[in-house]
């Protein structure tokens, strides 16, 4: 059994500017994943794609209008207050920014202590020791015990980030861009950092980036997601190696150091059109692409695509 089974989930905002009616934004808009115990699963797309949303929504910090959520075997959308209080025990998520997302107000062991805290998970001194071994594991000295997040640079403040995240001992993490922020010789440290966590404590990651290089650093599986929909999921080798979906082979044409180049076209992207929401950019649209959306569909063992090229 997976320990996240997500089936057709949709989240909608309503948005209402000052002189525009009131309009409906599909942020997600029927997404279907699963993720492993001790898996990565990266998620890539560009912004606005729905990532951010899909992924606070698996933790409940967005209420979805539609679809499940299984945590664990557990429907999330219909159980109890004290079966959700334990999910959240065993969740957490780490943000993009570590400026904004570390209270500057609170010393460093006050910020990792906190989740324990507020689940009252161990007494004083157990929490004082557990956060003195958190910086270790993260590579920060004690002595950043008592300081306050203005004297780290924005890749020590991510470590403190991740080390707060972790001392509940949680499951799963959703990670929402956690190395965008920072330069990139920090960010390989970082994403090493994550997995030498995952091998030590078996954590399962949704790992969010923009950036298919970042994700395929760390992700056992992506997800490539494109206007609130999956358009390809496969194991990153098979993403990396022989991409299917025009967007995703978009998307790998753009890193600089594969010698892959996929002619861009621009068009109006549009989540609304009533066939495939790709079709505006796809140099290999046919006519049947714009009446009717394809369906994700298993073209190899874990493999999965919605495109009618396949
Ligand atoms: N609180 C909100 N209220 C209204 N619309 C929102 C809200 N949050 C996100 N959206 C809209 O939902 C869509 C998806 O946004 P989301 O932040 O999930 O995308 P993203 O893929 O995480 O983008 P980015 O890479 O920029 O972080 C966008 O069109 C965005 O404008
Ligand atoms: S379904 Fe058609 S328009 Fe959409 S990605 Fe495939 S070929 Fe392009
Ligand atoms: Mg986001």
């Amino acid at each position: 059994m997976a320990l996240l089974q997500v089936n057709d989930l949709k989240v909608s905002y309503k948005s209402s500017g000052f002189f525009r009616k009131q309009s409906e934004v599909r942020a997600v808009d029927g997404v279907s994943l699963h993720i492993d115990e001790h898996e990565t699963l990266g998620l890539v797309g560009e912004s606005g794609s729905g990532k951010s949303t899909l992924g606070r929504t698996i933790l409940l910090l967005v209420e979805p209008s539609g679809g499940s959520i299984f945590f664990d075997g557990i429907d999330l959308l219909h159980t109890d207050g004290r079966t959700l209080r334990r999910f959240r025990r065993q969740v957490q998520i780490v943000f993009q920014d570590p400026y904004s997302s570390l209270n500057p107000r609170m010393k460093t062991g006050n910020i990792i202590a906190d989740p324990m805290r507020v689940h009252r998970s161990a007494d004083r001194r157990a929490i004082r020791e557990r956060v003195l071994d958190l910086l270790d594991l993260v590579g920060l000295p004690a002595s950043a015990y008592d300081k306050y997040p203005y004297a780290f640079s924005g890749g020590q403040r991510q470590r403190i980030s991740i080390a707060r995240a972790l001392s509940i001992s949680p499951r799963f993490i959703v990670a929402d861009e956690p190395v965008s922020a920072l330069d990139i010789s920090i960010q390989a440290q970082l994403l090493n950092l994550l997995k030498e966590i995952q091998e030590k404590q078996g954590v399962s990651y949704l790992f969010i980036s923009h950036d298919l290089r970042t994700v395929a650093f760390i992700a056992h599986r992506i997800a490539v997601m494109y206007l609130g929909r999956i358009v390809e999921l496969a194991s990153r080798k098979e993403l990396i190696a022989g991409p299917l979906h025009p967007y995703t082979q978009l998307l790998l044409s753009s890193i600089p150091s594969k010698q892959r180049r996929v002619p861009q076209q621009y068009g109006e992207p549009s989540a609304y059109i009533r066939g495939c929401r790709f079709y505006p950019r796809c140099r290999s649209a046919m006519d049947r692409c714009r009446d009717q959306e394809p369906r994700m569909k298993e073209v190899s063992p874990g493999h999965e695509v919605a495109c009618y090229l396949y």
